[in-house]
């Protein structure tokens, strides 16, 4: 009641201080209201609105509070409570002009609650369930005084070596720019306003996943039909469905870092796609100019950033210093500062919080006691949405699911490892609160008598990886390594082998090595768990792979190896009850691969949308003068869009209703699926379209569908997709959008590469 007060009272304060010079204006005109406010600042608090500063240990909050009284802060990120928060808008609300603070927070997949990380959710192909992983998130974090996310993360990702590919939902240009606009409306919600929502920024704007050889932070020359055909469109979805803000990426595009670019950043964001919210910079990336070799000191820097339009700068201090300089010595606009200005007051009028600064963080007395409680959680929503996530990889034999009645030895690093099943980029989560593979399967199981547990390996045998893992975190190191002799813990696990009836072994990556910065040149599950692995299938039991890693691996040998194998990703805070889900059975697994996994780490890359070539390899063909790795079979380990069940699917012919199509009209393109198993389960059938003959070269084929189908055992049911003129168009030569006519072939598949074809013609 008090704040309502006394928001009240700025909202009379700010229209009324304004009477000497400016007519009041009514909070509901939202540019009349920002101009107003606009009239009263000083450049010294103009210039306050446009930093964005990380709550740690670089400043004390008592500092930042006296900042903030001072107008010297727009906006913080990384406190994650009411009642850290709160104070903060209280100094706020001393200050002069009252302008509010936001609160920012990395919320990526899930606040408290954790759900799979983005391409984990990418593989369930369910949008109602992405939905619900966002909303929940939003949820969670508004009750927690957040405001804005940074995310989604929309990187179209093509090198698994890139540690980030994890964050990002794989990558397919359609796929991923259905997600972002999913992950923007369910960030959003009702509105950005909404008490219930949080902003969506979408990053990193752009073209961040083609960073080259995968490595972090690097360079970025590409074609610009490359990026408005294939990189860009996701940034574009998000910002269409409505994302208020965008943060721009570290990288550079064709030799301009994007912190500096006014192209992309004005040209293309601004007055191309017509975005009206606001820019951060990503951290630090304002101050990297110097280092990218583009500004000679930090006053350059920051004349670059605010003429190529970013309006706040994250965590450096170069706008405070320099800006007034720059303007006084004519070197920059007034103007340059009041549109960034005048973005940073639009996104927080859009967040509702000029209206009412408090709405996220509410009344003290009702600050929840433990914001961990169990009833703040969402685990039933967790399990679910985790469990549909799970790809399938390999199950011979029917080796799953596992009976209940079986002896069963768990063995791998990952068996009991919380922090893990969190992945990168956990917001809030605590490892305490992780449902690991062995609770889930201890609880299945009614009690762990029939489970008998091995760590079988440490995560790495490599002492400089383990360093690298828990640089950050010597305290208590986030990798834990056992310290016996490898052999010992490997005689540990095949002795529990050999006592079972069937092995389930859970290995892959730790999250820390599918992360920022953590770029790989191996994609191969370690060699300690190799070892480990071997040594399991030399005792003859069915072996069970779950796999936990945030990239596509090669499991060349693995394949060879495993009787099943289940990709788990990192699957949240109910990971183990899920992956215990799909393990027994109880949950029949229907996720399907959102990239493609290589077979060895020198095919990168892999992805399925290439565009064709003169000399293509022909399979069954082998010969020399086409395009292949004579050392090795060409083409990936597991294409894009692949998962099993434990059903099985059958697709009948395709049909299309006319062999043409005109500018205005619509196809059908239909397909009888059938559920051929025992089971009623559920797949994805998928639409790829091939333009034969273009002005430019066109991809080999490319998503434009899909449906996600539940059928029961033995049901058969026509899926229908329509094709129109709008499924055709790609980027010219001159970047003209348009489609032309010629051939399209079209085929249906429940995976990228096992497809039914025909083909029409566009008149
Ligand atoms: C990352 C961003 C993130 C930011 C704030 C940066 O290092 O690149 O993705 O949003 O930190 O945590």
């Amino acid at each position: 009641m008090k704040k309502l007060c006394l928001l009240g009272l700025f909202v009379t304060l700010a229209s009324q201080s304004v009477l000497a010079d400016n007519p009041p204006a009514p909070i509901e005109n939202k540019d009349a209201f920002i101009s107003n406010l606009m009239k009263q600042m000083t450049l010294q608090e103009k210039i306050g609105q446009l930093r964005l500063i990380s709550i740690g240990p670089e400043m004390p909050r008592e500092m930042i509070r006296k900042e903030i009284a001072a107008g010297n802060i727009g906006g913080t990120f990384n406190s994650i409570t009411r009642d850290e928060n709160r104070p903060m808008q209280d100094a706020a609300m001393r200050s002069r002009l009252k302008i509010p603070m936001f609160f920012a927070y990395d919320v990526i997949h899930g606040h408290r609650t954790i759900f799979p990380i983005p391409l984990a959710l990418a593989s369930s192909w369910d949008m109602d369930a992405i939905y619900r992983s966002g909303r929940i998130a939003a949820k969670e974090a508004a009750a927690d005084s957040i405001d804005i996310t940074f995310a989604p993360m929309v990187d179209i990702s093509r090198d698994p070596r890139w540690g980030r590919t994890s964050e990002g939902f794989g990558e397919d240009t359609y796929l991923v720019s259905r997600i972002a606009g999913v992950m923007v409306k369910a960030f959003q919600g009702s509105g950005a306003n909404a008490a219930d929502s949080i902003m969506a920024s979408v990053k990193h704007f752009a073209l961040y996943g083609a960073v080259e050889g995968g490595r972090d932070y690097n360079t970025v020359d590409m074609s610009p039909v490359k990026m408005y055909q294939d990189y860009l469109p996701p940034y574009r979805a998000a910002i269409d469905a409505g994302a208020g803000g965008v943060m721009v990426a570290l990288n550079s595009i064709n030799g301009i870092p994007a912190t500096a670019n006014t192209w992309l950043m004005n040209d293309l964001l601004r007055k191309e796609w017509g975005f009206k919210g606001l820019a951060v910079s990503d951290h630090g990336a304002i101050f990297e100019l110097i280092k990218h070799g583009v500004a000679r000191d930090g006053r350059e820097a920051a004349k670059l950033a605010i003429k190529a339009g970013i309006d706040m700068s994250m965590n450096d201090s170069l706008y405070g210093k320099e800006l007034p300089g720059l303007l006084k010595a004519g070197e920059i606009e007034q103007s340059d500062i009041d549109n960034a200005v005048r973005e940073v007051l639009a996104a927080k009028y859009d967040m509702g919080l000029f209206k009412e600064p408090y709405l996220r963080i509410g009344k003290a007395e009702d600050d929840p006691a433990d914001v961990y409680a169990d009833s703040r959680m969402h685990r039933a929503d967790a399990r679910d949405v985790a469990r549909r996530s799970l790809v399938l990889l390999e199950n011979r034999n029917q080796t799953l699911p596992l009976k209940k009645t079986a002896k069963i030895a768990l063995v791998g690093p990952l068996a009991k490892a919380p922090i893990d099943m969190m992945g990168s980029w956990a917001a809030a989560g605590r490892p305490a609160l992780s449902v690991t593979v062995y609770d889930g399967m201890a609880r299945a199981l009614g009690g762990e008598s029939k489970l008998i547990y091995a760590r079988g390996a440490n995560i790495t045998g490599d002492k400089k990886v383990l360093d690298y893992l828990n640089f950050l975190n010597f305290d208590a190191p986030e990798v834990v390594d056992d310290p016996r002799p490898a052999q010992v813990l490997i005689d540990e696990a095949v002795k529990a082998a050999k006592e079972a009836d069937v092995v389930v072994a859970a290995v892959g990556e730790s999250r820390g090595m599918s992360h920022e910065s953590s770029s790989r040149t191996e994609l191969n599950i370690p060699a300690s768990q190799r070892e480990l692995i071997k040594a399991l299938k030399t005792t003859g039991k069915p072996l069970v792979l779950v796999l936990m890693n945030g990239r596509p691996l090669s499991l060349l040998e693995e394949k060879q190896q495993a009787d099943a194998i289940l990709e788990t990703w990192f699957s949240g805070t109910e990971g183990g009850n899920a992956i215990a889900d799909v393990l027994f059975g109880d949950y029949n697994p229907s996720g399907k691969l959102p990239i493609t996994f290589p077979r060895s780490v020198g095919q990168i890359p892999t992805y399925y949308n290439h565009l064709s070539i003169g000399r293509p390899f022909t399979p069954g063909k082998p010969g020399n003068y086409t395009s292949q790795y004579f050392d090795d079979t060409t083409g990936p380990l597991y294409p894009f869009g692949y998962g099993l069940s434990y059903t099985t699917f059958s697709l009948s012919d395709m049909a299309l209703s006319s062999t043409t199509l005109n500018k205005t009209g619509k196809l059908d393109a239909s397909i009888t699926l059938e559920n051929t198993g025992e089971r009623d389960g559920e797949t994805v059938v998928q639409l790829y379209i091939q333009d034969v003959t273009g002005s430019i070269i066109r991809p080999v084929k490319e998503l434009k569908n899909f449906r996600k189908v539940m059928l029961k055992a033995g049901e058969k049911k026509v899926i229908h997709f329509d094709i129109t003129e709008d499924d055709l168009k790609f980027f010219n030569a001159q970047l003209k959008y348009a489609a032309e006519p010629g051939k399209f072939n079209v085929q249906i598949g429940l995976d990228s590469q096992d497809v039914k074809q025909q083909s029409f013609e566009l008149l």
